[in-house]
Formats: structure tokens, C-alpha cells, sequence
């Protein structure tokens, strides 16, 4: 099973910014042990500033051998109809995640634009949102 982990902006600064929103751990501790806990799986780990680079990567897994996206777009979640519309055409399973509790933050978080053409979100969590995500997508992907 192959499971492309997409983090958006600022996502690279994950362990370095404001810990107490979105913990101490750096995006590649969490990347290596996501593959640990879950060693069955082939992970693509792949991070951007920029939206135009995330929609290009969302986009190339609508025609590759990738089964899924665990996808944390950061802020673009927020208001980004673009990255928006990638997700409605990528046709494999979408999993929103966010290291922080979104809903219990400013306004402007508690909504996604995203969410509705996920197969699901996963907020709240640390870097166990993304854990979460990917036992999720393995249970649905299983056949
Ligand atoms: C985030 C939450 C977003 O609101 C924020 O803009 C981020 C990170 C999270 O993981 O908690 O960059 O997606």
C-alpha cells in the first residue's frame, strides 16, 4: 500500500514554531515514525511552501500507483478552493490532518475548505493525527 504524506506551508517549521500548538517533534521524526509504526507501508513524504507545488503533487497521484493521501495543507486548508478542487478529482481517498486542535483556535480555523472532499479529518492529535490517519486509510484500503 502506497501513502503519500503531503504537508503545506510552514509545515517544515513543525518543532521549531509555536510547540504548544503543534508539539516539539520535527516533520521528519514524525515522518520516521510514522514508517516505523507502520512498516507494512510505502510511504512518499513530501513537503511545500508553495499551493501550486501541493496541487501539482495532489493532482500527479490521480494517474500514479499511490492508494492514498494523508494531507496536512496547513493554512491553505482554511481557504484554499484550488487545493480544494485537486482533492474532488484525485479519485483515491484524502485524509485531512492537523497536528493542532483547530476548533478550539481562532475563528478562522474552524473552517475547512477541504474537509467536504475528504474522506475524513483527523484534528487535534500531535503527530498522532497522522498515525491515526494512517491506520484509518489502512483499514479502508484493505481488501
Ligand atoms: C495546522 C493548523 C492550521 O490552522 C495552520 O495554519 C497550520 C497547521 C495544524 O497542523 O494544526 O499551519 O494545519
Amino acid at each position: 500500500m502506497k501513502i503519500l504524506v503531503a504537508n503545506g506551508p510552514n509545515l517544515n517549521l513543525t518543532g521549531l514554531r509555536d510547540p504548544q500548538f503543534y508539539g516539539s517533534d520535527t516533520l521528519e521524526t514524525i515522518n520516521s515514525e510514522l514508517k516505523k509504526e507502520f512498516p507494512a507501508m510505502s510511504f512518499e513524504f513530501f513537503q511545500t511552501n508553495s499551493e501550486g507545488e501541493l496541487i501539482g503533487k495532489v493532482q500527479s497521484v490521480r494517474e500514479g500507483d499511490t492508494d492514498g493521501i494523508i494531507l496536512n495543507a496547513g493554512a491553505l486548508s482554511h481557504y484554499s478552493y484550488a487545493l480544494r478542487d485537486a482533492i474532488a478529482a484525485v479519485r483515491k481517498p484524502v485524509v485531512e490532518v492537523h497536528l493542532s486542535q483547530v476548533f478550539s483556535r481562532e475563528e478562522f480555523r474552524r473552517t475547512s475548505v477541504i474537509s467536504e472532499v475528504c474522506k475524513g479529518t483527523i484534528t487535534g492529535f500531535g503527530k498522532y493525527s497522522y498515525f491515526a490517519a494512517a491506520f484509518a486509510l489502512g483499514g479502508i484500503l484493505k481488501r
